[in-house]
C-alpha cells in the first residue's frame, strides 16, 4: 500500500515534470520562430531597399516599374502587423542567432515610433520612387536612415 503510494508519487512526479518540459521547449520554439519571422521581414527589406539603393547609385539601370514595385513592397512590409514576431525574451541573450537588444523591451514606444519613421520613409519613397531617377535619389537617404536609426539604437552591432 505504502509502495504503491510511493510510485504513483514518482509517477506524478515524472509527469509533471515531462510536462514542464515539454512546456519549455514549446516556449523556446516560439520565441525561436519569432526571431526567424522578423529576420525574414529585415531581408525582405533588404532585398527591396538594395534594389532602389542600386538604381540610385546607376549600378542597377533605372526603371520605373520596377522601383515602384519595390517601395511598395517596402510601404507594405513596414505596415504589416508586427505584434507577435518581437516577443518579449527573443532578445540576443535569449535566442541562439538573435541579435535583438534587450533594451527593445525596455523601450517599445521608442520602437515603434522608428517603425512609424520607416512608415514615413517609406511613404515618401512610394511616391517618389516611379517618377524618375532623381526623385527615387531624394528619397534614398531618409529611407536608409530610418532602416540604421533603429539599427543603431536596438540591434546588436556588427564586430
Ligand atoms: C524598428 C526597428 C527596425 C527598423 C525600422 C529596421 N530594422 Fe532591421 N533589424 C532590427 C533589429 C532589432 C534586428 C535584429 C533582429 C534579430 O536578429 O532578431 C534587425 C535585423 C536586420 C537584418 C538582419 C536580418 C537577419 O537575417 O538576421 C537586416 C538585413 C535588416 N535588419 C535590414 C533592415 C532594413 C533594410 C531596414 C529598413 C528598410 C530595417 N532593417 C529597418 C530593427 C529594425
Amino acid at each position: 500500500m505504502t509502495t504503491g503510494f510511493k510510485m504513483l508519487g514518482v509517477v506524478l512526479g515524472l509527469t509533471i515534470a515531462t510536462g514542464a518540459a515539454i512546456g519549455q521547449d514549446a516556449a523556446d520554439k516560439a520565441l525561436a520562430d519569432a526571431t526567424k519571422a522578423r529576420q525574414a521581414q529585415m531581408q525582405l527589406y533588404a532585398f527591396n531597399l538594395g534594389l532602389l539603393g542600386g538604381m540610385a547609385k546607376g549600378e542597377i539601370p533605372y526603371d520605373a516599374t520596377s522601383a515602384s514595385a519595390a517601395a511598395g513592397n517596402l510601404l507594405n512590409l513596414a505596415q504589416l502587423d508586427q505584434t507577435h514576431i518581437w516577443p518579449e525574451g527573443s532578445d540576443e541573450m535569449g535566442v541562439d542567432g538573435s541579435k535583438a537588444l534587450p533594451a527593445i523591451w525596455e523601450n517599445l514606444p521608442d520602437v515603434m515610433a522608428k517603425n512609424d519613421d520607416l512608415v514615413t520613409a517609406a511613404t515618401a519613397m512610394d511616391s517618389a520612387a516611379g517618377t524618375d531617377l532623381a526623385s527615387l535619389q531624394g528619397a534614398m537617404g531618409a529611407l536608409g536612415g530610418a532602416c540604421g536609426a533603429c539599427h543603431k539604437a536596438y540591434r546588436v552591432p556588427n564586430s
